[in-house]
């Protein structure tokens, strides 16, 4: 990418935003309230921005609770995947955790899905578990997978 990638805090003001790029890339997307409120960083929140000339072009949010890292979304506008974008998410969000004292980083994902399920095995998670029919629109599985924050800044 020609243009500089810039990972900073979500903000309310990036609601519009996030919000058209959810739509974009989920099938069953997150409400509007439930972004609006993920959109306040605070001691267990932790969004993140990804943009590309003050464009956006990806968003993370996930929890810091106790020793985990919890990813909820991540999302990298479909013009720029295979950029970098979701790994500039994940890392900043995993160094920011690290020094909050969290170690590891867990999430859910579709049993589908998976170019996420490579994305994360690609930075060291490994798939531990299953929540059978854990997603509500289509009752479809979702893979428990986990990794050492200090695995994943490894490279
Ligand atoms: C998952 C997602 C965020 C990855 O974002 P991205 O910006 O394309 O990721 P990166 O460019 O940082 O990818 C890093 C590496 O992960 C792996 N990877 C990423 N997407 C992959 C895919 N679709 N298939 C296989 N491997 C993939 C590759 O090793 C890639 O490196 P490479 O491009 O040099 O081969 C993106 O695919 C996305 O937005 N998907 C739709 C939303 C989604 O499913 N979110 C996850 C919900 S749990």
């Amino acid at each position: 990418m020609s243009e500089s990638l810039k990972i900073r805090l979500g903000e309310i003001a990036d609601f519009v935003d996030v919000i058209r790029l959810e739509k974009a890339v989920f099938s069953d997307p997150w409400s509007q309230e439930a972004i609006f409120s993920e959109l306040r960083a605070d001691a267990m929140r932790l969004p993140l921005i990804a943009e590309l000339g003050g464009t956006l072009c990806g968003y993370l949010m996930a929890w810091r609770v106790a020793d985990q890292l919890h990813i909820l979304n991540i999302a990298t506008d479909p013009q720029y995947l295979r950029r970098g974008v979701g790994t500039a998410l994940l890392l900043k969000a995993v160094r920011l955790a690290v020094e909050g004292g969290q170690s590891e980083v867990t999430l859910e994902v579709r049993e589908s899905n998976f170019g996420a399920r490579a994305f994360y095995r690609r930075h060291h998670f490994a798939e531990v578990g299953v929540r059978p029919g854990y997603y509500q629109d289509n009752k479809e599985n979702a893979i428990i997978m986990t990794a050492n924050c200090s695995d994943l800044l490894v490279d």
